[in-house]
Protein backbone atom coordinates (compact mmCIF):
# COMPACT_ATOMS: atom_id res chain seq x y z
CA UNK A 1 0.00 0.00 0.00
CA UNK A 2 1.78 3.48 -1.39
CA UNK A 3 1.11 6.61 0.80
CA UNK A 4 1.53 9.94 0.26
CA UNK A 5 3.43 10.91 3.63
CA UNK A 6 6.84 11.97 3.34
CA UNK A 7 7.56 11.24 7.22
CA UNK A 8 6.52 8.45 9.24
CA UNK A 9 6.85 9.30 13.19
CA UNK A 10 7.31 5.81 14.04
CA UNK A 11 7.51 4.57 17.61
CA UNK A 12 9.84 0.83 18.04
CA UNK A 13 8.71 -0.21 21.32
CA UNK A 14 11.20 -0.50 24.38
CA UNK A 15 13.56 -2.33 22.74
CA UNK A 16 12.78 -6.41 21.82
CA UNK A 17 12.42 -6.18 17.59
CA UNK A 18 9.85 -8.58 18.02
CA UNK A 19 7.70 -5.83 19.63
CA UNK A 20 8.04 -3.33 15.90
CA UNK A 21 4.78 -3.01 14.78
CA UNK A 22 4.48 -4.82 11.07
CA UNK A 23 3.89 -1.17 9.91
CA UNK A 24 6.62 0.09 11.27
CA UNK A 25 8.59 -2.64 10.26
CA UNK A 26 7.31 -2.21 6.68
CA UNK A 27 8.11 1.27 6.52
CA UNK A 28 11.58 0.67 7.79
CA UNK A 29 12.05 -1.88 4.59
CA UNK A 30 10.96 0.81 2.25
CA UNK A 31 12.36 3.95 3.76
CA UNK A 32 14.76 6.18 2.10
CA UNK A 33 16.47 7.47 5.30
CA UNK A 34 15.91 6.92 9.23
CA UNK A 35 16.23 9.35 11.63
CA UNK A 36 16.37 8.18 15.31
CA UNK A 37 17.79 8.94 18.83
CA UNK A 38 18.88 7.07 21.52
CA UNK A 39 16.65 5.12 22.75
CA UNK A 40 16.19 3.23 19.77
CA UNK A 41 18.00 -0.24 20.50
CA UNK A 42 20.67 -1.99 18.25
CA UNK A 43 18.60 -4.85 17.85
CA UNK A 44 16.37 -2.52 16.12
CA UNK A 45 18.57 -1.00 14.09
CA UNK A 46 19.49 -4.54 12.57
CA UNK A 47 16.31 -4.27 10.94
CA UNK A 48 17.15 -1.63 8.90
CA UNK A 49 18.21 -2.72 5.18
CA UNK A 50 21.73 -2.15 4.00
CA UNK A 51 21.30 1.14 1.99
CA UNK A 52 19.01 2.96 3.78
CA UNK A 53 20.49 6.30 4.92
CA UNK A 54 20.93 6.52 9.07
CA UNK A 55 21.43 9.83 10.83
CA UNK A 56 21.71 9.36 14.37
CA UNK A 57 20.12 12.70 16.22
CA UNK A 58 20.88 11.04 19.89
CA UNK A 59 23.50 12.49 21.16
CA UNK A 60 26.17 14.66 20.10
CA UNK A 61 30.01 15.51 20.59
CA UNK A 62 30.46 16.92 24.42
CA UNK A 63 26.97 14.58 24.69
CA UNK A 64 24.63 16.88 24.40
CA UNK A 65 21.07 15.85 22.85
CA UNK A 66 21.04 17.20 19.37
CA UNK A 67 18.28 20.54 19.93
CA UNK A 68 14.88 19.55 19.08
CA UNK A 69 15.09 22.91 16.66
CA UNK A 70 17.70 21.20 15.00
CA UNK A 71 15.93 17.76 14.58
CA UNK A 72 13.17 19.72 13.47
CA UNK A 73 15.21 21.73 10.68
CA UNK A 74 16.69 17.80 9.90
CA UNK A 75 13.11 16.84 8.97
CA UNK A 76 11.90 19.56 7.07
CA UNK A 77 15.13 19.69 4.94
CA UNK A 78 14.64 15.87 4.35
CA UNK A 79 11.05 15.70 3.80
CA UNK A 80 11.76 18.84 0.83
CA UNK A 81 14.63 16.53 -0.44
CA UNK A 82 11.61 13.80 -2.04
CA UNK A 83 12.86 11.64 0.88
CA UNK A 84 10.54 8.81 2.60
CA UNK A 85 11.68 9.45 6.12
CA UNK A 86 10.63 7.47 8.97
CA UNK A 87 11.56 9.09 12.26
CA UNK A 88 12.41 6.49 15.05
CA UNK A 89 11.79 7.06 18.17
CA UNK A 90 11.77 4.49 21.13
CA UNK A 91 8.09 3.41 22.72
CA UNK A 92 5.63 5.80 21.71
CA UNK A 93 6.24 8.66 19.96
CA UNK A 94 3.01 10.03 21.61
CA UNK A 95 4.03 9.26 25.63
CA UNK A 96 7.42 11.38 26.47
CA UNK A 97 9.00 11.30 23.36
CA UNK A 98 8.27 14.29 21.73
CA UNK A 99 6.59 13.11 18.56
CA UNK A 100 3.39 15.67 19.11
CA UNK A 101 6.23 18.32 19.29
CA UNK A 102 7.61 17.27 15.71
CA UNK A 103 4.23 16.12 14.29
CA UNK A 104 2.94 20.14 14.75
CA UNK A 105 5.99 21.30 13.21
CA UNK A 106 5.86 19.24 10.15
CA UNK A 107 1.86 20.22 10.18
CA UNK A 108 2.94 23.77 10.62
CA UNK A 109 5.41 23.58 7.54
CA UNK A 110 2.78 22.09 5.05
CA UNK A 111 4.72 18.36 5.40
CA UNK A 112 2.94 15.14 5.30
CA UNK A 113 2.92 13.34 8.14
CA UNK A 114 1.91 9.63 9.35
CA UNK A 115 2.49 8.60 13.12
CA UNK A 116 2.76 5.03 13.29
CA UNK A 117 2.56 4.07 17.81
CA UNK A 118 4.23 1.84 19.85
CA UNK A 119 4.01 -0.03 22.76
CA UNK A 120 5.27 2.10 25.64
CA UNK A 121 7.78 1.72 27.97
CA UNK A 122 5.14 1.24 31.05
CA UNK A 123 3.09 -1.34 28.99
CA UNK A 124 6.01 -3.70 27.59
CA UNK A 125 8.53 -3.20 30.59
CA UNK A 126 6.20 -4.05 33.34
CA UNK A 127 4.73 -6.97 31.37
CA UNK A 128 8.08 -8.19 30.72
CA UNK A 129 8.65 -7.74 34.41
CA UNK A 130 5.69 -9.72 35.41
CA UNK A 131 4.14 -6.45 36.73
CA UNK A 132 0.11 -6.27 35.23
CA UNK A 133 -0.68 -2.74 35.23
CA UNK A 134 -3.94 -3.31 36.65
CA UNK A 135 -5.29 -6.57 38.44
CA UNK A 136 -8.55 -7.13 39.56
CA UNK A 137 -8.58 -6.09 43.62
CA UNK A 138 -5.10 -4.64 43.51
CA UNK A 139 -5.11 -1.29 40.81
CA UNK A 140 -8.05 0.36 39.19
CA UNK A 141 -5.99 2.34 37.39
CA UNK A 142 -2.80 3.67 36.12
CA UNK A 143 -1.07 6.97 36.60
CA UNK A 144 1.84 7.23 34.33
CA UNK A 145 3.87 10.33 34.84
CA UNK A 146 7.91 12.26 34.39
CA UNK A 147 9.64 12.04 36.91
CA UNK A 148 12.55 14.00 34.91
CA UNK A 149 12.77 18.00 36.08
CA UNK A 150 14.95 21.08 34.58
CA UNK A 151 18.37 21.18 36.42
CA UNK A 152 18.10 23.46 39.74
CA UNK A 153 14.22 22.75 39.08
CA UNK A 154 12.61 21.00 41.83
CA UNK A 155 10.15 18.49 40.23
CA UNK A 156 6.86 19.90 41.40
CA UNK A 157 3.86 16.62 40.70
CA UNK A 158 0.59 16.56 42.42
CA UNK A 159 1.68 14.68 45.01
CA UNK A 160 -1.90 14.28 47.08
CA UNK A 161 -3.12 12.92 43.82
CA UNK A 162 -0.49 10.16 42.97
CA UNK A 163 -0.46 8.88 46.29
CA UNK A 164 -3.53 6.85 45.43
CA UNK A 165 -2.92 2.89 46.95
CA UNK A 166 -5.79 1.96 44.20
CA UNK A 167 -3.59 2.73 41.37
CA UNK A 168 -0.21 1.95 39.92
CA UNK A 169 1.88 4.60 39.62
CA UNK A 170 4.61 4.75 36.78
CA UNK A 171 7.33 6.80 36.66
CA UNK A 172 9.63 7.59 33.52
CA UNK A 173 12.64 9.53 33.75
CA UNK A 174 12.89 9.38 37.43
CA UNK A 175 16.44 7.81 38.32
CA UNK A 176 17.72 10.99 39.18
CA UNK A 177 15.09 12.13 41.37
CA UNK A 178 13.98 8.57 42.94
CA UNK A 179 14.65 9.49 46.43
CA UNK A 180 12.57 12.78 46.10
CA UNK A 181 9.75 11.18 44.63
CA UNK A 182 9.81 8.22 47.01
CA UNK A 183 10.00 10.66 49.63
CA UNK A 184 7.15 13.08 48.46
CA UNK A 185 4.83 10.07 47.98
CA UNK A 186 4.87 8.95 51.65
CA UNK A 187 4.65 12.22 53.00
CA UNK A 188 1.61 12.41 51.12
CA UNK A 189 0.56 9.24 52.76
CA UNK A 190 1.21 6.43 50.36
CA UNK A 191 2.44 3.25 53.15
CA UNK A 192 6.27 3.14 53.58
CA UNK A 193 5.94 -0.74 52.97
CA UNK A 194 3.68 0.19 49.41
CA UNK A 195 5.99 -2.63 46.78
CA UNK A 196 8.30 -0.98 44.18
CA UNK A 197 9.87 -1.82 41.18
CA UNK A 198 13.01 -0.66 38.85
CA UNK A 199 13.49 -2.49 35.50
CA UNK A 200 16.54 -0.64 33.45
CA UNK A 201 16.95 -1.83 30.02
CA UNK A 202 13.16 -3.43 29.49
CA UNK A 203 12.40 -6.08 27.08
CA UNK A 204 16.42 -6.38 26.20
CA UNK A 205 19.00 -9.10 26.90
CA UNK A 206 19.75 -6.80 28.96
CA UNK A 207 16.88 -6.37 31.45
CA UNK A 208 17.50 -6.36 34.79
CA UNK A 209 14.41 -5.99 37.75
CA UNK A 210 14.49 -4.93 41.34
CA UNK A 211 12.14 -5.52 43.83
CA UNK A 212 11.72 -2.97 46.98
CA UNK A 213 9.43 -1.11 48.71
CA UNK A 214 8.63 2.35 48.31
CA UNK A 215 11.10 3.28 51.47
CA UNK A 216 13.58 1.44 50.67
CA UNK A 217 13.76 1.90 46.29
CA UNK A 218 16.09 4.40 46.23
CA UNK A 219 18.87 2.80 48.04
CA UNK A 220 18.58 -0.49 46.47
CA UNK A 221 18.84 1.53 43.64
CA UNK A 222 21.94 2.92 44.15
CA UNK A 223 23.37 0.50 45.93
CA UNK A 224 22.69 -2.18 42.59
CA UNK A 225 23.80 1.02 40.23
CA UNK A 226 21.02 0.91 38.28
CA UNK A 227 21.85 3.10 35.06
CA UNK A 228 18.79 4.77 32.15
CA UNK A 229 16.71 4.01 30.76
CA UNK A 230 15.05 2.85 34.18
CA UNK A 231 11.26 2.94 34.55
CA UNK A 232 9.52 2.84 38.04
CA UNK A 233 6.27 1.07 39.29
CA UNK A 234 4.98 1.64 42.74
CA UNK A 235 2.11 -0.09 43.96
CA UNK A 236 0.49 -3.46 44.86
CA UNK A 237 0.46 -5.14 41.77
CA UNK A 238 4.29 -5.60 41.65
CA UNK A 239 3.09 -8.27 44.64
CA UNK A 240 2.46 -10.62 41.53
CA UNK A 241 5.92 -9.96 40.01
CA UNK A 242 7.77 -13.45 41.42
CA UNK A 243 4.86 -15.45 40.67
CA UNK A 244 4.88 -14.06 37.06
CA UNK A 245 8.52 -13.28 36.42
CA UNK A 246 8.33 -15.18 32.82
CA UNK A 247 10.80 -13.53 30.89
CA UNK A 248 14.00 -13.50 33.20
CA UNK A 249 13.42 -16.93 33.36
CA UNK A 250 13.45 -18.03 29.69
CA UNK A 251 16.29 -15.90 29.75
CA UNK A 252 18.32 -17.13 32.76
CA UNK A 253 17.48 -20.58 30.95
CA UNK A 254 18.81 -18.82 27.90
CA UNK A 255 16.05 -19.39 25.89
CA UNK A 256 14.00 -16.45 24.97
CA UNK A 257 17.01 -14.93 22.80
CA UNK A 258 18.07 -18.35 21.63
CA UNK A 259 14.94 -19.78 20.14
CA UNK A 260 14.36 -16.36 18.17
CA UNK A 261 17.71 -16.56 16.85
CA UNK A 262 17.41 -20.33 15.47
CA UNK A 263 14.03 -19.35 14.23
CA UNK A 264 14.90 -16.34 12.49
CA UNK A 265 18.50 -17.74 10.95
CA UNK A 266 18.39 -21.34 11.32
C1 LIG B 1 12.21 10.23 26.79
S1 LIG B 1 11.33 8.91 27.56
C2 LIG B 1 10.71 8.11 26.12
C3 LIG B 1 9.57 7.19 26.39
C4 LIG B 1 9.09 6.46 25.16
N1 LIG B 1 8.56 7.37 24.18
C5 LIG B 1 8.04 5.39 25.51
O1 LIG B 1 6.88 5.52 25.08
O2 LIG B 1 8.38 4.42 26.18
C6 LIG B 1 12.62 7.88 28.10
C7 LIG B 1 12.27 7.07 29.34
O3 LIG B 1 11.43 5.97 29.00
C8 LIG B 1 11.69 4.88 29.86
N2 LIG B 1 12.18 3.76 29.05
C9 LIG B 1 12.19 3.69 27.71
N3 LIG B 1 12.67 2.50 27.28
C10 LIG B 1 12.95 1.80 28.39
C11 LIG B 1 13.48 0.48 28.61
N4 LIG B 1 13.79 -0.34 27.61
N5 LIG B 1 13.64 0.08 29.90
C12 LIG B 1 13.32 0.89 30.94
N6 LIG B 1 12.82 2.13 30.77
C13 LIG B 1 12.64 2.58 29.52
C14 LIG B 1 12.77 5.35 30.84
O4 LIG B 1 12.14 5.88 31.98
C15 LIG B 1 13.44 6.44 30.03
O5 LIG B 1 14.14 7.36 30.87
Amino acid sequence: MSSPAQVFLVGTGPGDPDLLTVKAWRLLQNADVVVYDRLVSEAILEQIPAGVTRIYVGKKTGNHTLPQNEINQLLLKLAEGGHSIVRLKGGDPFVFGRGSEEALWLARHGIDFEIVPGITAASACTTYAGIPLTHRGLAQGVQIVTGHSQADVPLELDWQALADASKTIVIYMGLANIELISYRLMQAGLSANTPAAAIQNGTTAKQRRLISTLATLSDDVKQQQFTAPVIFVIGKVVNLASELDWFATEQAMGEYFADREQSQHG
